[in-house]
């Protein structure tokens, strides 16, 4: 596997993010993180424990078909939140944004329930595979098109405890 983007090269960039979305909020304002399993985790870990902010957490999990050809329709929800997002500070936190199909559909459940603000951060984006044009504020790393495992992305369930990010055997 070749290493894309070390564990160090990560660890400054989620800092600097933190600082970001930090900065982005009023003082004193609590911020409530939506992780979307199971890709997310490890970015939520290491982005929250960056901040001093005051945090909630919670998590949501869809599953995209992957094969469809159909430009909607294709996300289903497998576990809600656990709380209500009326009149709070959102910001949903996922791995990688690819055709953007699940975050479009995320955004659209999560914003008709009505919250304050409602934000993305991404650590990767494959702006090339774009098929919608979905808004994130936060990026970590711009990628070419690589399947791209490690640091809470799989193949097959595989490779998500990797602490770094790498291009799968078979890709250039
Ligand atoms: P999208 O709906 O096409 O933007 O899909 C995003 C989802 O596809 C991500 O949450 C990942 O689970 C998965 N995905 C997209 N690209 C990769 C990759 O390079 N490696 C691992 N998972 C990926
Ligand atoms: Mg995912």
């Amino acid at each position: 596997m070749n290493v894309l983007l070390d564990a160090p090269t990560i660890q400054t960039r989620i800092r600097q993010l933190a600082g970001e979305i930090e900065r982005d909020y009023p003082d004193g304002e609590e911020i409530h993180f939506v992780c979307v399993l199971k890709g997310g985790f490890m970015f939520m870990a290491d982005l929250v424990r960056a901040m001093s902010s005051r945090v909630s957490l919670d998590f949501i999990a869809v599953s995209s078909y992957a094969k469809s050809t159909k430009s909607s329709g294709e996300v289903r929800m497998l576990k809600d939140l656990d709380s209500g997002l009326q009149g709070r500070h959102i910001v949903i936190v996922e791995d990688i944004v690819d055709t953007g199909l699940t975050l479009t559909y995320l955004q659209e459940i999560l914003r008709a329930r009505a919250p304050k603000t409602l934000r993305t951060a991404c650590l990767l984006s494959k702006p090339s595979r774009r098929q919608v044009d979905v808004t994130v504020e936060y990026i970590g790393f711009t990628i070419d098109d690589h399947f791209v495992v490690g640091y809470g992305l799989d193949f097959a369930e595989q490779y998500r405890n990797l602490p770094y990010i790498a291009v799968l055997d078979g890709e250039s």
